[in-house]
């Protein structure tokens, strides 16, 4: 079997050299511009169209993420990049389940504790006691119960708060309030404190946090986007602070990535940064997780995380 690799963002030595460890016995190279010599399996991240546009002879595209949204965009933009026959794959968790869980209980209990307050009293120089925000009231939303938002749904439950989730399906997911689909999107977010975006950015999804859905979550309520940059409308983020309708956000991912220096968010002062680290994508894990894949494909046995390319996740 001929594996095809491709990253422009992270040691690609390394993931040749634990691909190949997990993997003896295929025929692994990494791709260069002009290589179209045959190959049935590709591992990418954000591949140039020309990687992958014309290449029916792959079986397979394994994504080294959870969002394939970078992949489909080019399929939209360029219909037929996507080789006919192979099917896309995504990261299963591979840790990054924990890692969101712990991003998110971190917000939440800066929120809830009102450690950001503090942070900017201690800026003033104050010495000044706040109420904590009650529990029992700091209803924390998180859209999408998929792999990630199940784990950070039930970690929030575990801590004590009310816990809503919503996704396009009914889900169950134990102890938390389930909301689905867009008939029920108003109800969902109703009296929400915390809303945590998790859900994966397709067509149906862009732009999903914006005025009309931030005016309906409760008054001074938080928001934390870990999921994309393309699901917020920036400007109506930064009225809703402005408005006091929202008090303040924590920020992983944005429209244009690195966030533009000239940017607003940058300076302001209840916007957290930071740099689309919630959940990084783990090497050791994810290689074992492809290397399986991998193998029950040679076997001809079904897997887990083939992307459904119509529905966009
Ligand atoms: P997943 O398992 O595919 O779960 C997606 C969830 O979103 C599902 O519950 C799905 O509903 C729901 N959903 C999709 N479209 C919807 C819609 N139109 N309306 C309502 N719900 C909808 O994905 P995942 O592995 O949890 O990952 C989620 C996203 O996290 C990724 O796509 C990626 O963008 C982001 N992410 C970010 C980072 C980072 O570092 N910032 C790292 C990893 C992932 P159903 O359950 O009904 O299908
Ligand atoms: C990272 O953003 C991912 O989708 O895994």
């Amino acid at each position: 079997m001929k594996v095809l690799f491709y990253t422009p963002q992270s040691d690609t030595a390394a993931w040749l050299r634990d691909l190949s460890h997990a993997l003896p016995d295929v025929d692994l190279r990494e791709w260069q511009p002009g290589d179209d010599a045959p190959a049935d399996v590709a591992v990418v991240w954000r591949p140039p169209r020309e990687m992958l546009a014309g290449r029916n002879d792959l079986r397979a595209i394994f994504n080294l993420g959870a969002g394939v949204d970078a992949i489909l965009a080019l399929e939209r933009e360029h219909p037929g990049t996507l080789p006919r026959g192979a099917q896309l794959v995504r990261l299963e968790d591979t840790g990054m389940a924990q890692q969101m869980a712990e991003y998110v209980t971190h917000a939440v209990l800066r929120y809830m504790r009102r450690f950001d307050e503090y942070d900017l009293l201690q800026k003033q120089q104050r010495w000044h006691v706040l109420d904590p925000h009650p529990r029992e009231t700091f209803t924390v939303g998180v859209l999408g119960l998929g792999v990630l938002g199940s784990h950070v749904a039930q970690t929030l439950v575990s801590l004590g708060f009310p816990v809503r989730g919503f996704s396009r399906g009914a889900r169950q997911v134990e102890g938390v309030e389930t909301f689905a689909g867009d008939a029920e999107f108003d109800a969902f977010l109703d009296g929400v404190k915390v809303l945590v975006n998790l859900l994966p950015h397709t067509p149906e999804t862009h732009g999903v946090l914006n005025k009309a859905s931030l005016s309906k979550l409760a008054r001074g309520a938080y928001l934390v986007n870990i999921a994309r940059g393309a699901h917020l409308i920036e400007q109506d983020l930064l009225d809703a602070l402005d408005e006091g309708q929202i008090a303040a956000a924590t920020l992983d991912v944005f429209v244009h990535e690195p966030l533009p220096s000239q940017h607003p968010f940058w300076k302001h002062p209840r916007i957290a940064i930071t740099p689309h680290i919630s959940a990084l994508t783990l090497r050791e894990e994810s290689v074992v997780q492809i290397a399986q894949k991998i193998g029950a494909l040679k076997r001809g046995e079904a897997i887990g995380g083939i992307v459904d390319i119509a529905r966009g996740y």
